[in-house]
């Protein structure tokens, strides 16, 4: 592994350490008031929500960790429902926008009940119930990942909407992400893949990415046998398809 590459991730690494510190400081203060003293509702409800995105804080180094271990070649498989899979993405998704929709995709016990609490925020979801309920063997903390970048560009990119289908077809997981946004013209389908392009730095919105999603997406896929593919023109949107072999 190339030196710098190793002093990066060693880096990343090591934030796990004081983010244990932060959440076990948390943990504390919720769930040993006897110790710590009583909260008020509201102390409490600042301090889960704090909790709640350390969480996701760790989930991310992990997700940056694993993205390394990947480049090496490495997939853990296991047996998960997609539904969680579906939701916990979700969940991760608006946990840092909207507290109160990752709230009630946390709750939601039905894909219909899901499709619903999407559609009000623009999201439409098209998924067979039966899929919903369905086991799959995959590497999921990967395919989070893979659906988590997708479906955070067509947040950021879309005008209104943003399609999310989600089926299993010959074999493999099939992921669509479609927005209703400016489009990517035909010249840039290759360039948005590597690593740190954005089509136009200097708009507002590029100061909140790093142009490595995509290329992290592509690298994930690689190693999980999937591909992925762009339709999208200027003022026509953007829809990203991913097969991920099961
Ligand atoms: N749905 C989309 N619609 C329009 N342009 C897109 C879309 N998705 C990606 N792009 C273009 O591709 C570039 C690269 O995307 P990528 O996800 O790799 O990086 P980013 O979103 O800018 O930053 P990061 O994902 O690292 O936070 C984006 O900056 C944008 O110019
Ligand atoms: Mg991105």
């Amino acid at each position: 592994m190339e030196k710098n590459r190793i002093k990066f991730e060693f880096l990343v690494h090591d934030l796990k350490v004081p983010l244990a510190v932060i959440e076990a400081g948390l943990v504390s203060l919720l769930h040993k008031m006897d110790k710590y003293g009583p909260l008020t509702e509201k102390q409490a409800k600042v301090l889960e929500r704090a909790l709640r995105n350390t969480l996701i804080t760790r989930t991310l180094v992990n997700d940056a960790l694993e993205l390394g271990r990947s480049s090496e070649g490495i997939v853990t498989k296991t047996s998960f429902p997609l539904s969680s899979y579906v939701a916990q993405t979700l969940v991760e998704i608006f946990d840092l926008t909207d507290h109160k929709t990752a709230d009630r995709i946390r709750e939601c016990t039905s894909c219909a009940d899901l499709k619903k609490i999407l559609s009000q925020k623009g999201i439409f979801l098209e998924m067979e119930e039966g899929l919903w309920r369905r086991e799959l063997v995959l590497d999921v903390s990967k395919a989070r990942q893979i659906l988590r970048n997708l479906l955070n560009n067509a947040l950021k990119y879309r005008k209104r909407r943003v399609d999310l289908r989600i089926h299993e077809r010959d074999g493999c997981l099939q992921l669509y992400v479609r927005d209703d946004g400016e489009g990517i013209p035909a010249n840039f389908h290759q360039k948005i893949f590597e690593c740190y392009f954005q089509m136009d730095m200097q708009a507002d919105h590029c100061v909140r990415g790093h142009g490595l999603g995509l290329a992290g997406v592509q690298v994930l896929l690689e190693d999980m046998g999937g591909e992925m593919s762009l339709e999208s023109d200027v003022g026509k949107g953007a829809a990203f398809s991913v097969r991920i072999p099961l």
